[in-house]
């Protein structure tokens, strides 16, 4: 079997695990031994009642409910407002928490509350940026969906946010705070793949909902819809019931398949290889099928370079979505090195290895050589070929632990993994995609400063 050298970057990477203690020792048998997980998950078991964190829910649609009933199973935090523009959001939200609950259609009258610690971001993603500025300006913690922005040029302003006023602040993708992403990351910096080179995500879905036509409520009038003040940041327009319940699928407000979907791609590949991002992104597509007004592409292929950085080599990644895909279903991040490749999911991580035996292992070198020397060629120990990790079952998932992560930081004012810089990386090349696929060119990208180039 050909035996691999190290190359430069490889070389670097090794030299800075034995710097930074994960031992160098522990590849050999990085598949079977029970190496513990590192502790990035800051689970409390502990809280007193001023640790309690009221929480405001600012876009109580799909997601800002389903994130307000994630948060409420945390223990001390509580649901105590809820901000929507459409009145049946706001009467779901008395029903799920309480006739008391405050509610309003003004997020400021919300951010103006002394009795709430934090808040949840689940508007359009036209909405981020500022309800997010205004909040950490009002001393919230905060927690804004994904993408952290609506298009490039809105990061810098969130980042300055967070750093003027020491907010904890949170973007909500969260499967990097899933035990599989932990695991993968794990694994990844212990060379369970080698070097990696290359990498790809993909997401295929086959449905109307799948595909954003979400039912329009019977009682949609500008009467039960604040439409004045949704596009009061945006394009003005006379009422239009698709474009407020089907926001994804207009410009003005979503952020295409890129913004909704690769960005998750994206902030688990930047946590398991703690890369700071692209910087030459590429992409290609076409509204193939669900051809209902939408004024974005159904089909996305995206390609992006990235540059070698002190935490990874140069590698390259392809991200796929698909709206018809006549398989459906399917989603995955695949991490692939010159030794074997890496299936992530936020519940599994799947490790397949193409070495026969690893070169780097002490234990065969040793073994290999002492006897060899006497008695000629000796068979070897080989390591797995494949390894599944699983979550054990009764697992919370990543949504809980995203959660426990942000209001630990809420609690103990700290910052927390997915903050506004991580945010800004992690959206930025999803959101140049679409800049690429509209404007029909390459776009260079300088993820270190996070500025075009
Ligand atoms: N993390 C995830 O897995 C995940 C999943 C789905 C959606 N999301 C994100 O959540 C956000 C919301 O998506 P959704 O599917 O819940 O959309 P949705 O349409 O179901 O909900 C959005 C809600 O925001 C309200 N709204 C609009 N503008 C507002 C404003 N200025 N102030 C207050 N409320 C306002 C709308 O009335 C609506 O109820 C998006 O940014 C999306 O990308 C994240």
């Amino acid at each position: 079997m050909k035996k691999l050298t190290a190359t430069p970057s490889r070389r670097k990477f090794i030299e800075k695990l034995a710097i930074s203690g994960a031992a160098v020792a522990g590849f050999p048998n990085i598949i079977t031994a029970k190496t513990p997980s590192p502790h990035f998950l800051k689970r409390e078991k502990k809280f007193s009642v001023n640790d309690n964190i009221q929480v405001a829910v600012i876009g109580a649609g799909g997601m800002g409910t389903a994130d307000g009933k994630t948060a409420a199973t945390i223990p001390g935090a509580k649901i105590v407002a809820a901000c929507d523009l459409y009145n049946g959001r706001l009467d779901a939200a008395k029903e799920r928490w309480g006739k008391d609950i405050f509610t309003t259609r003004d997020y400021r009258e919300i951010l103006a509350r002394p009795d709430i610690d934090a808040v949840i971001i689940g508007t359009p993603d036209h909405w981020h940026r500022q309800i997010s500025v205004d909040a950490m300006q009002a001393g919230k913690g905060v927690y804004c969906e994904k993408p952290m922005v609506h298009s490039i040029g809105e990061g810098t302003a969130v980042v300055k946010a967070q750093r003027e006023t020491g907010s904890t602040f949170q973007v909500g993708s969260q499967g990097m705070s899933s035990l599989g992403n932990e695991k993968a990351k794990e694994l990844f910096e212990a060379g369970a793949i080698g070097e990696l080179n290359y990498a790809e995500g993909f997401w295929a879905r086959n449905s109307p909902t799948g595909a954003w036509q979400y039912a329009i409520p019977k009682d949609a009038s500008p009467k039960t819809v604040d439409w004045d003040r949704y596009i009061s940041n945006t394009t003005k327009r006379d009422f239009d019931a698709l474009r407020f319940f089907r926001w994804r699928n207009y410009r003005d407000y979503g952020t295409g398949v890129s913004g909704d979907l690769f960005v998750h791609l994206f902030s688990s590949l930047h946590f398991i290889i703690s890369s700071k991002g692209p910087d030459k992104i590429m992409s290609t597509g076409g509204l193939r099928y669900w051809k209902d007004g939408r004024e974005v592409p159904d089909v996305l292929l995206g390609m992006f370079d990235y540059p070698e950085a002190e935490e990874h080599p140069p590698f390259n990644l392809s991200l796929r979505v698909n709206f018809v895909d006549g398989t459906s279903g399917t989603t995955y991040l695949r991490l692939v090195g010159s030794e074997g490749a890496m299936d992530v999911t936020w519940d599994d991580v799947y490790l397949r290895k193409n070495l026969v035996s690893d070169p780097m292992d002490a234990f065969l070198e040793a073994k290999g050589s002492e006897m060899e020397k006497a008695f000629g060629e000796r068979k070897k120990m080989l390591p797995p070929k494949e390894s599944h990790y699983q979550a054990q079952k009764g697992y919370k998932g990543a949504h809980y632990d995203h959660f426990s992560n942000f209001f630990y930081g809420v609690r103990n004012k700290k910052m927390v993994a997915e903050d506004a810089v991580f945010g800004y990386r992690a959206a930025a090349p999803a959101l140049l995609c679409n800049d690429s696929y509209f404007d029909g060119k390459i776009v260079r990208w300088d993820p270190v400063n996070m500025v075009l180039k």
